[in-house]
Protein backbone atom coordinates (compact mmCIF):
# COMPACT_ATOMS: atom_id res chain seq x y z
CA UNK A 1 0.00 0.00 0.00
CA UNK A 2 1.65 3.56 -0.76
CA UNK A 3 2.36 5.21 2.27
CA UNK A 4 2.36 9.21 1.31
CA UNK A 5 3.49 12.66 2.18
CA UNK A 6 1.34 15.10 4.20
CA UNK A 7 -0.75 17.26 2.07
CA UNK A 8 -3.63 19.46 1.24
CA UNK A 9 -6.40 18.56 -1.22
CA UNK A 10 -8.24 21.58 -2.48
CA UNK A 11 -11.34 20.92 -4.24
CA UNK A 12 -12.55 23.77 -6.11
CA UNK A 13 -16.97 23.06 -6.94
CA UNK A 14 -16.91 21.84 -3.77
CA UNK A 15 -20.35 22.06 -3.49
CA UNK A 16 -21.19 20.55 -6.62
CA UNK A 17 -22.00 16.65 -7.54
CA UNK A 18 -19.24 15.47 -8.31
CA UNK A 19 -17.53 16.19 -5.28
CA UNK A 20 -20.35 15.02 -3.34
CA UNK A 21 -21.30 11.76 -4.92
CA UNK A 22 -17.34 10.84 -6.06
CA UNK A 23 -14.67 12.66 -4.92
CA UNK A 24 -15.25 13.23 -0.85
CA UNK A 25 -16.45 9.48 -1.10
CA UNK A 26 -13.65 8.48 -2.94
CA UNK A 27 -11.03 10.50 0.28
CA UNK A 28 -13.13 8.69 2.65
CA UNK A 29 -12.15 5.44 0.93
CA UNK A 30 -8.42 6.26 0.59
CA UNK A 31 -8.73 7.19 4.76
CA UNK A 32 -10.19 4.12 5.41
CA UNK A 33 -8.19 1.94 3.28
CA UNK A 34 -5.02 3.79 5.70
CA UNK A 35 -3.97 5.24 2.69
CA UNK A 36 -4.19 9.21 3.65
CA UNK A 37 -0.90 10.38 5.83
CA UNK A 38 -1.69 11.92 9.55
CA UNK A 39 -1.29 15.57 8.28
CA UNK A 40 -3.88 15.87 5.87
CA UNK A 41 -6.72 18.27 4.90
CA UNK A 42 -9.42 18.61 2.56
CA UNK A 43 -10.30 21.99 1.73
CA UNK A 44 -13.51 22.88 -0.41
CA UNK A 45 -14.14 26.23 -2.02
CA UNK A 46 -17.10 26.98 -3.91
CA UNK A 47 -19.28 29.79 -4.28
CA UNK A 48 -22.19 28.70 -1.55
CA UNK A 49 -21.88 30.51 1.78
CA UNK A 50 -21.20 27.60 4.32
CA UNK A 51 -19.61 26.97 7.20
CA UNK A 52 -17.20 23.95 8.46
CA UNK A 53 -19.91 22.29 10.01
CA UNK A 54 -22.39 22.35 7.10
CA UNK A 55 -20.02 21.34 4.63
CA UNK A 56 -19.20 18.59 6.83
CA UNK A 57 -22.80 17.89 7.25
CA UNK A 58 -23.44 17.29 3.70
CA UNK A 59 -19.97 15.57 3.18
CA UNK A 60 -21.30 13.06 5.41
CA UNK A 61 -24.49 12.28 3.55
CA UNK A 62 -22.67 11.91 0.26
CA UNK A 63 -20.24 9.51 1.53
CA UNK A 64 -23.32 8.01 3.60
CA UNK A 65 -24.42 7.35 0.48
CA UNK A 66 -21.78 7.03 -2.55
CA UNK A 67 -18.43 5.69 -0.22
CA UNK A 68 -17.10 1.49 -0.74
CA UNK A 69 -17.35 2.04 3.05
CA UNK A 70 -21.14 3.55 3.44
CA UNK A 71 -21.75 1.09 6.44
CA UNK A 72 -18.72 2.67 8.52
CA UNK A 73 -19.06 3.70 11.79
CA UNK A 74 -20.36 7.46 12.39
CA UNK A 75 -17.60 7.69 14.99
CA UNK A 76 -15.36 6.86 11.76
CA UNK A 77 -16.63 9.54 9.42
CA UNK A 78 -16.38 12.22 11.95
CA UNK A 79 -13.16 11.49 12.57
CA UNK A 80 -12.23 11.95 9.08
CA UNK A 81 -14.11 15.12 8.28
CA UNK A 82 -12.29 17.09 11.07
CA UNK A 83 -10.23 17.28 8.71
CA UNK A 84 -12.77 18.40 6.12
CA UNK A 85 -12.87 22.27 5.79
CA UNK A 86 -14.74 25.15 3.60
CA UNK A 87 -13.93 28.30 1.92
CA UNK A 88 -16.07 30.26 0.30
CA UNK A 89 -14.71 32.55 -2.46
CA UNK A 90 -16.04 34.52 -5.79
CA UNK A 91 -13.54 32.28 -8.17
CA UNK A 92 -13.73 35.06 -10.70
CA UNK A 93 -12.38 37.72 -8.33
CA UNK A 94 -8.48 37.40 -8.43
CA UNK A 95 -8.49 39.43 -4.62
CA UNK A 96 -10.37 36.33 -3.20
CA UNK A 97 -7.44 33.93 -3.78
CA UNK A 98 -5.62 35.66 -0.88
CA UNK A 99 -7.96 33.86 1.48
CA UNK A 100 -7.08 30.49 -0.17
CA UNK A 101 -3.51 31.32 0.74
CA UNK A 102 -4.13 32.45 3.76
CA UNK A 103 -6.50 29.58 4.86
CA UNK A 104 -4.24 27.05 2.99
CA UNK A 105 -1.09 28.58 5.56
CA UNK A 106 -3.50 28.45 9.24
CA UNK A 107 -3.95 24.47 7.62
CA UNK A 108 -0.15 24.31 7.28
CA UNK A 109 0.51 25.29 11.38
CA UNK A 110 -2.24 23.11 12.42
CA UNK A 111 -1.70 19.98 10.42
CA UNK A 112 2.12 20.13 9.56
CA UNK A 113 0.85 19.88 5.51
CA UNK A 114 4.52 20.16 4.31
CA UNK A 115 3.44 22.98 1.66
CA UNK A 116 1.95 20.38 -0.34
CA UNK A 117 -1.23 21.16 -2.23
CA UNK A 118 -2.79 19.52 -4.71
CA UNK A 119 -5.49 21.63 -6.64
CA UNK A 120 -8.77 19.94 -8.01
CA UNK A 121 -10.57 21.93 -10.26
CA UNK A 122 -14.20 20.17 -10.42
CA UNK A 123 -16.03 23.02 -11.82
CA UNK A 124 -17.85 24.74 -14.45
CA UNK A 125 -14.86 24.58 -17.19
CA UNK A 126 -15.03 28.46 -18.08
CA UNK A 127 -13.21 28.69 -14.93
CA UNK A 128 -10.52 26.34 -15.94
CA UNK A 129 -9.12 29.45 -17.56
CA UNK A 130 -9.38 31.62 -14.83
CA UNK A 131 -8.29 29.50 -11.31
CA UNK A 132 -5.04 28.61 -12.61
CA UNK A 133 -3.97 32.22 -13.14
CA UNK A 134 -4.75 33.84 -9.81
CA UNK A 135 -3.41 30.48 -7.95
CA UNK A 136 -0.36 31.79 -9.90
CA UNK A 137 -0.83 35.28 -8.66
CA UNK A 138 -0.79 34.41 -5.34
CA UNK A 139 2.04 32.03 -5.90
CA UNK A 140 0.50 29.40 -5.07
CA UNK A 141 1.93 27.14 -7.68
CA UNK A 142 5.33 27.52 -7.29
CA UNK A 143 7.07 24.04 -5.63
CA UNK A 144 9.56 26.38 -3.28
CA UNK A 145 8.74 24.17 -0.16
CA UNK A 146 5.91 21.56 -0.96
CA UNK A 147 4.69 19.89 -4.29
CA UNK A 148 2.00 22.26 -6.57
CA UNK A 149 -0.25 19.68 -8.61
CA UNK A 150 -3.38 20.62 -10.47
CA UNK A 151 -6.39 18.00 -11.51
CA UNK A 152 -8.57 19.15 -14.40
CA UNK A 153 -11.85 17.88 -14.92
CA UNK A 154 -13.50 16.79 -17.76
CA UNK A 155 -14.23 18.46 -20.30
CA UNK A 156 -10.65 19.07 -21.02
CA UNK A 157 -11.39 21.29 -24.28
CA UNK A 158 -14.80 21.65 -26.01
CA UNK A 159 -12.84 20.86 -29.37
CA UNK A 160 -9.25 21.02 -31.00
CA UNK A 161 -9.01 25.01 -30.69
CA UNK A 162 -10.32 25.26 -26.80
CA UNK A 163 -7.75 22.08 -25.98
CA UNK A 164 -4.75 23.78 -28.34
CA UNK A 165 -5.61 27.49 -25.63
CA UNK A 166 -6.07 25.26 -22.63
CA UNK A 167 -3.11 23.65 -22.66
CA UNK A 168 -1.04 26.27 -23.61
CA UNK A 169 -2.59 28.42 -20.37
CA UNK A 170 -1.73 25.39 -18.17
CA UNK A 171 1.56 25.26 -19.13
CA UNK A 172 1.98 29.13 -18.35
CA UNK A 173 1.14 28.51 -14.85
CA UNK A 174 2.40 24.84 -14.17
CA UNK A 175 4.91 22.91 -15.37
CA UNK A 176 3.78 19.33 -17.31
CA UNK A 177 4.36 17.57 -14.63
CA UNK A 178 2.37 19.74 -12.17
CA UNK A 179 -0.77 19.21 -14.77
CA UNK A 180 -2.92 16.19 -14.06
CA UNK A 181 -5.69 15.72 -16.63
CA UNK A 182 -8.06 13.15 -15.15
CA UNK A 183 -10.10 10.55 -17.62
CA UNK A 184 -12.12 8.40 -15.14
CA UNK A 185 -12.05 5.77 -17.29
CA UNK A 186 -8.35 5.22 -16.92
CA UNK A 187 -8.41 4.79 -13.02
CA UNK A 188 -11.26 1.55 -13.03
CA UNK A 189 -9.00 -1.20 -12.12
CA UNK A 190 -10.31 -3.51 -15.42
CA UNK A 191 -9.20 -0.59 -17.98
CA UNK A 192 -5.78 -1.22 -16.10
CA UNK A 193 -5.95 -5.21 -16.27
CA UNK A 194 -6.04 -4.77 -19.59
CA UNK A 195 -2.51 -3.64 -19.46
CA UNK A 196 -1.99 -7.00 -17.32
CA UNK A 197 -4.04 -9.25 -19.61
CA UNK A 198 -2.15 -8.44 -22.67
CA UNK A 199 1.56 -8.24 -20.91
CA UNK A 200 1.65 -10.89 -18.53
CA UNK A 201 0.01 -13.77 -20.20
CA UNK A 202 1.99 -15.55 -23.45
CA UNK A 203 -0.89 -16.84 -25.09
CA UNK A 204 -2.98 -13.34 -25.97
CA UNK A 205 0.03 -11.03 -27.24
CA UNK A 206 0.96 -13.30 -30.44
CA UNK A 207 -2.44 -13.32 -31.50
CA UNK A 208 -3.36 -9.12 -30.91
CA UNK A 209 -2.79 -8.34 -34.56
CA UNK A 210 -3.98 -7.86 -37.97
CA UNK A 211 -3.58 -12.03 -38.79
CA UNK A 212 -5.28 -12.88 -36.11
CA UNK A 213 -8.11 -9.98 -35.14
CA UNK A 214 -10.61 -9.71 -37.49
CA UNK A 215 -12.06 -6.21 -35.66
CA UNK A 216 -11.98 -4.42 -32.20
CA UNK A 217 -15.45 -3.23 -30.50
CA UNK A 218 -15.11 -0.96 -27.71
CA UNK A 219 -19.19 -0.07 -26.45
CA UNK A 220 -20.22 1.70 -23.18
CA UNK A 221 -23.88 1.53 -22.27
CA UNK A 222 -25.96 3.37 -20.39
CA UNK A 223 -29.53 2.81 -19.12
CA UNK A 224 -29.90 6.21 -17.99
CA UNK A 225 -30.62 9.03 -19.62
CA UNK A 226 -29.13 12.51 -19.08
CA UNK A 227 -30.34 12.77 -15.49
CA UNK A 228 -30.80 16.37 -15.20
CA UNK A 229 -27.54 17.38 -16.92
CA UNK A 230 -29.41 18.45 -19.85
CA UNK A 231 -28.20 22.05 -19.81
CA UNK A 232 -24.09 20.38 -19.66
CA UNK A 233 -25.13 17.91 -22.27
CA UNK A 234 -26.91 19.63 -24.84
CA UNK A 235 -23.81 21.81 -25.65
CA UNK A 236 -21.30 18.55 -25.64
CA UNK A 237 -23.30 15.19 -27.09
CA UNK A 238 -22.12 11.69 -26.76
CA UNK A 239 -19.08 11.75 -28.57
CA UNK A 240 -17.50 14.80 -26.56
CA UNK A 241 -18.68 13.61 -23.50
CA UNK A 242 -17.97 10.29 -23.82
CA UNK A 243 -15.69 9.13 -26.84
CA UNK A 244 -13.13 11.58 -27.57
CA UNK A 245 -11.71 10.58 -23.74
CA UNK A 246 -12.64 7.60 -22.34
CA UNK A 247 -13.17 5.45 -25.38
CA UNK A 248 -10.45 6.75 -27.02
CA UNK A 249 -8.11 6.29 -24.07
CA UNK A 250 -9.55 2.47 -23.91
CA UNK A 251 -8.90 2.05 -27.61
CA UNK A 252 -4.96 2.95 -27.24
CA UNK A 253 -4.56 0.94 -24.17
CA UNK A 254 -5.96 -1.97 -26.56
CA UNK A 255 -3.60 -1.18 -29.96
CA UNK A 256 -0.50 0.18 -27.88
CA UNK A 257 2.61 -1.71 -27.98
CA UNK A 258 3.95 -3.32 -25.11
CA UNK A 259 6.08 -0.70 -22.96
CA UNK A 260 9.53 -0.96 -22.18
CA UNK A 261 8.83 -0.49 -18.50
CA UNK A 262 5.66 0.23 -16.94
CA UNK A 263 6.43 3.70 -16.01
CA UNK A 264 4.15 6.79 -16.97
CA UNK A 265 6.58 8.13 -19.55
CA UNK A 266 7.05 4.81 -21.53
CA UNK A 267 3.05 4.18 -21.31
CA UNK A 268 2.24 7.36 -22.45
CA UNK A 269 4.76 6.75 -25.21
CA UNK A 270 3.02 4.11 -26.67
CA UNK A 271 -0.37 5.31 -26.34
CA UNK A 272 0.91 8.74 -28.53
CA UNK A 273 1.91 6.52 -30.99
CA UNK A 274 -1.43 5.08 -31.29
CA UNK A 275 -3.12 8.39 -31.43
CA UNK A 276 -0.32 9.38 -33.94
CA UNK A 277 -1.38 6.49 -36.19
CA UNK A 278 -5.21 7.40 -36.27
CA UNK A 279 -5.89 7.32 -40.01
CA UNK A 280 -7.55 10.54 -40.88
CA UNK A 281 -11.19 10.43 -41.14
CA UNK A 282 -12.35 11.42 -45.05
CA UNK A 283 -15.39 12.81 -46.50
CA UNK A 284 -16.65 9.05 -47.09
CA UNK A 285 -16.07 8.06 -43.40
CA UNK A 286 -18.27 11.30 -41.81
CA UNK A 287 -20.95 10.41 -44.13
CA UNK A 288 -20.95 6.76 -44.23
CA UNK A 289 -18.60 5.40 -40.90
CA UNK A 290 -20.23 7.45 -38.19
CA UNK A 291 -23.23 7.31 -37.05
CA UNK A 292 -24.87 9.81 -34.47
CA UNK A 293 -28.30 8.89 -32.91
CA UNK A 294 -31.10 10.40 -30.29
CA UNK A 295 -33.04 8.70 -27.63
CA UNK A 296 -36.59 9.27 -28.60
CA UNK A 297 -39.82 8.35 -25.87
CA UNK A 298 -40.70 4.50 -25.17
CA UNK A 299 -41.85 2.87 -22.37
CA UNK A 300 -39.63 0.43 -21.16
CA UNK A 301 -41.15 -2.24 -18.22
CA UNK A 302 -43.87 -0.16 -18.50
CA UNK A 303 -42.29 3.16 -17.34
CA UNK A 304 -42.61 5.98 -19.58
CA UNK A 305 -39.46 7.38 -20.84
CA UNK A 306 -39.68 11.22 -22.23
CA UNK A 307 -37.65 11.45 -25.09
CA UNK A 308 -34.59 13.43 -25.36
CA UNK A 309 -36.04 17.05 -26.40
CA UNK A 310 -38.45 16.31 -23.44
CA UNK A 311 -35.62 16.86 -21.13
CA UNK A 312 -34.95 19.58 -19.34
CA UNK A 313 -32.34 21.76 -20.44
CA UNK A 314 -32.58 20.52 -23.61
CA UNK A 315 -33.82 22.80 -27.08
CA UNK A 316 -37.06 21.25 -28.78
CA UNK A 317 -35.45 21.15 -31.94
CA UNK A 318 -31.64 19.68 -30.20
CA UNK A 319 -29.50 18.30 -32.83
CA UNK A 320 -27.36 17.04 -30.38
CA UNK A 321 -26.38 13.31 -30.00
CA UNK A 322 -27.21 10.72 -27.27
CA UNK A 323 -25.84 7.68 -28.96
CA UNK A 324 -22.58 7.74 -30.96
CA UNK A 325 -21.06 4.55 -32.92
CA UNK A 326 -17.79 5.12 -35.46
CA UNK A 327 -15.81 2.95 -37.28
CA UNK A 328 -12.05 3.79 -37.74
CA UNK A 329 -8.49 2.61 -38.14
CA UNK A 330 -5.39 2.47 -36.69
CA UNK A 331 -2.58 2.69 -39.84
CA UNK A 332 0.39 0.74 -37.93
CA UNK A 333 2.45 -1.91 -38.53
CA UNK A 334 0.29 -4.65 -35.86
CA UNK A 335 -3.49 -3.05 -36.81
CA UNK A 336 -3.30 -2.22 -40.74
CA UNK A 337 -6.56 -3.04 -41.85
CA UNK A 338 -8.35 -4.30 -38.86
CA UNK A 339 -11.39 -2.02 -38.54
CA UNK A 340 -12.15 -0.65 -34.83
CA UNK A 341 -16.28 -0.02 -34.15
CA UNK A 342 -16.72 2.29 -31.23
CA UNK A 343 -19.84 2.70 -29.85
CA UNK A 344 -21.34 4.71 -27.05
CA UNK A 345 -24.85 6.07 -25.68
CA UNK A 346 -27.58 6.53 -23.08
CA UNK A 347 -30.86 5.30 -22.71
CA UNK A 348 -29.71 1.84 -24.11
CA UNK A 349 -30.95 -1.20 -22.65
CA UNK A 350 -28.43 -1.74 -20.00
CA UNK A 351 -25.45 -0.56 -18.36
CA UNK A 352 -22.27 -2.16 -19.98
CA UNK A 353 -19.12 -0.98 -20.84
CA UNK A 354 -16.49 -3.93 -22.67
CA UNK A 355 -13.59 -4.47 -25.25
CA UNK A 356 -14.12 -7.19 -27.47
CA UNK A 357 -11.60 -8.84 -29.41
CA UNK A 358 -12.94 -10.53 -32.69
CA UNK A 359 -10.64 -13.45 -33.69
CA UNK A 360 -10.90 -14.45 -37.49
CA UNK A 361 -12.88 -17.98 -37.81
CA UNK A 362 -10.97 -20.92 -38.41
CA UNK A 363 -9.82 -20.93 -42.26
CA UNK A 364 -11.47 -24.40 -43.01
CA UNK A 365 -15.36 -25.07 -41.81
CA UNK A 366 -14.82 -28.47 -41.30
CA UNK A 367 -18.12 -28.70 -39.06
CA UNK A 368 -21.29 -27.35 -38.52
CA UNK A 369 -21.89 -24.87 -35.69
CA UNK A 370 -25.53 -24.95 -34.42
CA UNK A 371 -25.89 -21.31 -33.32
CA UNK A 372 -23.38 -19.76 -36.13
CA UNK A 373 -20.77 -18.72 -33.19
CA UNK A 374 -18.16 -20.03 -34.42
CA UNK A 375 -18.56 -18.83 -37.89
CA UNK A 376 -18.12 -15.24 -36.53
CA UNK A 377 -15.08 -16.34 -35.04
CA UNK A 378 -13.58 -16.72 -31.38
CA UNK A 379 -14.28 -13.75 -29.53
CA UNK A 380 -12.24 -12.10 -25.91
CA UNK A 381 -14.39 -9.61 -23.97
CA UNK A 382 -12.75 -7.94 -21.15
CA UNK A 383 -15.83 -6.63 -19.00
CA UNK A 384 -15.35 -3.05 -17.80
CA UNK A 385 -18.73 -2.99 -16.16
CA UNK A 386 -20.63 -4.24 -14.48
CA UNK A 387 -19.77 -7.71 -13.56
CA UNK A 388 -16.43 -7.23 -14.32
CA UNK A 389 -14.41 -10.09 -15.71
CA UNK A 390 -12.93 -11.98 -18.99
CA UNK A 391 -14.65 -14.11 -21.28
CA UNK A 392 -13.51 -16.67 -23.96
CA UNK A 393 -15.84 -17.78 -26.37
CA UNK A 394 -14.99 -20.73 -27.53
CA UNK A 395 -16.48 -23.88 -30.07
CA UNK A 396 -17.33 -27.19 -28.35
CA UNK A 397 -18.51 -30.40 -29.58
CA UNK A 398 -22.16 -30.61 -29.27
CA UNK A 399 -22.36 -34.14 -27.19
CA UNK A 400 -23.92 -37.32 -29.00
CA UNK A 401 -23.56 -38.28 -32.63
CA UNK A 402 -22.12 -36.00 -35.42
CA UNK A 403 -19.69 -33.26 -35.25
CA UNK A 404 -21.96 -30.47 -34.29
CA UNK A 405 -20.21 -27.11 -32.47
CA UNK A 406 -21.74 -24.78 -29.84
CA UNK A 407 -20.19 -21.68 -28.52
CA UNK A 408 -19.33 -21.82 -25.07
CA UNK A 409 -17.69 -19.21 -22.40
CA UNK A 410 -14.63 -19.81 -20.59
CA UNK A 411 -14.81 -17.09 -18.09
CA UNK A 412 -13.95 -15.66 -14.79
CA UNK A 413 -15.59 -12.59 -12.60
CA UNK A 414 -13.89 -10.50 -10.31
CA UNK A 415 -16.72 -11.37 -7.70
CA UNK A 416 -15.17 -14.95 -7.82
CA UNK A 417 -12.27 -13.75 -5.46
CA UNK A 418 -12.97 -13.95 -2.32
CA UNK A 419 -11.73 -10.70 -1.22
CA UNK A 420 -12.25 -8.64 -4.15
CA UNK A 421 -11.77 -4.85 -3.37
CA UNK A 422 -12.32 -2.65 -6.55
CA UNK A 423 -11.52 0.38 -5.32
CA UNK A 424 -13.54 3.24 -7.41
CA UNK A 425 -11.45 4.84 -10.41
CA UNK A 426 -11.68 8.48 -8.45
CA UNK A 427 -10.16 6.77 -5.18
CA UNK A 428 -7.54 5.10 -7.12
CA UNK A 429 -6.86 8.21 -9.39
CA UNK A 430 -6.33 11.15 -6.16
CA UNK A 431 -4.63 8.75 -4.74
CA UNK A 432 -1.88 8.41 -7.56
CA UNK A 433 -1.73 12.03 -7.93
CA UNK A 434 -0.98 12.53 -4.44
CA UNK A 435 1.96 10.24 -4.52
CA UNK A 436 3.03 12.27 -8.08
CA UNK A 437 2.21 9.31 -10.45
CA UNK A 438 0.33 10.71 -13.65
CA UNK A 439 0.81 7.02 -15.62
CA UNK A 440 -2.97 6.91 -15.29
CA UNK A 441 -3.74 10.53 -16.28
CA UNK A 442 -3.94 11.84 -20.09
CA UNK A 443 -0.98 13.55 -21.39
CA UNK A 444 -1.48 17.43 -23.07
CA UNK A 445 -0.17 15.42 -26.31
CA UNK A 446 -2.60 12.96 -25.90
CA UNK A 447 -5.42 14.91 -25.11
CA UNK A 448 -4.85 17.41 -28.37
CA UNK A 449 -4.36 14.49 -30.82
CA UNK A 450 -7.54 12.83 -29.76
CA UNK A 451 -9.67 16.52 -30.17
CA UNK A 452 -7.75 16.14 -33.72
CA UNK A 453 -9.19 13.26 -34.66
CA UNK A 454 -12.74 13.63 -34.04
CA UNK A 455 -12.92 17.49 -35.15
CA UNK A 456 -13.66 16.92 -38.52
CA UNK A 457 -16.54 15.10 -37.34
CA UNK A 458 -17.76 18.25 -34.93
CA UNK A 459 -17.04 20.26 -38.30
CA UNK A 460 -18.98 17.90 -40.67
CA UNK A 461 -21.91 18.34 -37.76
CA UNK A 462 -22.17 21.53 -37.86
CA UNK A 463 -22.04 22.58 -41.41
CA UNK A 464 -23.76 20.04 -43.11
CA UNK A 465 -27.35 20.72 -42.06
CA UNK A 466 -28.43 17.34 -44.03
CA UNK A 467 -25.77 15.26 -41.51
CA UNK A 468 -27.95 12.40 -40.58
CA UNK A 469 -28.92 12.28 -36.98
CA UNK A 470 -31.32 9.40 -36.23
CA UNK A 471 -34.06 8.39 -33.74
CA UNK A 472 -34.15 5.54 -31.48
CA UNK A 473 -36.82 4.67 -29.17
CA UNK A 474 -35.58 4.66 -25.29
CA UNK A 475 -34.59 1.32 -24.24
CA UNK A 476 -33.13 -0.29 -27.83
CA UNK A 477 -29.58 -1.04 -29.10
CA UNK A 478 -30.03 2.86 -31.11
CA UNK A 479 -30.42 3.24 -34.60
CA UNK A 480 -30.65 0.13 -36.82
CA UNK A 481 -28.18 1.95 -38.86
CA UNK A 482 -25.36 1.52 -36.51
CA UNK A 483 -25.92 -1.95 -37.22
CA UNK A 484 -24.45 -1.56 -41.04
CA UNK A 485 -20.89 -0.16 -39.76
CA UNK A 486 -19.96 -3.66 -39.42
CA UNK A 487 -17.97 -5.37 -41.98
CA UNK A 488 -17.53 -9.39 -42.66
CA UNK A 489 -19.85 -12.14 -43.12
CA UNK A 490 -21.80 -13.44 -39.92
CA UNK A 491 -20.38 -9.77 -38.17
CA UNK A 492 -22.30 -7.91 -35.57
CA UNK A 493 -22.20 -5.98 -32.51
CA UNK A 494 -22.11 -7.96 -29.57
CA UNK A 495 -25.19 -7.38 -27.49
CA UNK A 496 -24.19 -6.97 -24.22
CA UNK A 497 -26.51 -8.05 -20.33
CA UNK A 498 -25.06 -7.02 -16.78
CA UNK A 499 -23.79 -10.56 -16.52
CA UNK A 500 -20.44 -11.07 -18.48
CA UNK A 501 -21.36 -14.86 -19.53
CA UNK A 502 -24.80 -13.50 -21.47
CA UNK A 503 -25.65 -11.49 -24.37
CA UNK A 504 -28.33 -11.48 -27.02
CA UNK A 505 -30.56 -9.06 -28.44
CA UNK A 506 -32.86 -9.07 -26.03
CA UNK A 507 -31.19 -8.40 -23.32
CA UNK A 508 -32.11 -7.79 -19.85
CA UNK A 509 -33.27 -4.19 -19.06
C1 LIG B 1 -18.91 10.75 -17.53
C2 LIG B 1 -19.95 11.31 -18.44
O1 LIG B 1 -17.63 11.17 -17.91
O2 LIG B 1 -18.96 9.33 -17.58
C3 LIG B 1 -21.33 10.80 -18.08
O3 LIG B 1 -19.93 12.73 -18.37
C4 LIG B 1 -21.34 9.30 -18.03
O4 LIG B 1 -22.30 11.27 -19.02
C5 LIG B 1 -20.20 8.79 -17.16
O5 LIG B 1 -22.59 8.89 -17.50
C6 LIG B 1 -20.10 7.29 -17.24
O6 LIG B 1 -19.15 6.86 -16.31
P1 LIG B 1 -19.23 5.40 -15.69
O7 LIG B 1 -18.04 5.33 -14.80
O8 LIG B 1 -20.54 5.30 -14.98
O9 LIG B 1 -19.16 4.46 -16.85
Amino acid sequence: MKKIDNQALVIFGASGDLTYRKLMPSVFDLYMNDSLPDGYAVLGVSRSKLTDVEFRKRMKEGIKEFSHFKNAATEKINTFLKKVFYLSIDTQKSEDYELVKNKLGELNKKLDLHHNYIFYLSTPPQLYPVIPKYLYGQGLTLQQKGFRRIIIEKPFGHDLKSALELNKLLTDFFGEEQIYRIDHYLGKETVQNLLVTRFSNGIFEPLWNRNYVQHVEITAAESIGVEGRGGYYENAGAMRDMVQNHLLQVASLVAMEPPAKITSDEIRHEKLKVFRSLRPLSGEDLRHHVIRGQYTESHVKGKHLVGYRDEEGVDKNSRTETYFAMKFFIDNWRWSGVPFYIRSGKRLPTRVSEIVIHFKPSPTRLFKSVDGAIEAGNQLILRIQPDEGILLKTGMKVPGNGYEVKSVNVDFHYSDLKDHYIPEAYERLILDCMTGDNTLYMSGEGAELTWKFVQPILDYWESDPDAPLYGYPSGSWGPDSADGLIEGENQTWRYPCKNLADDGVYCEL
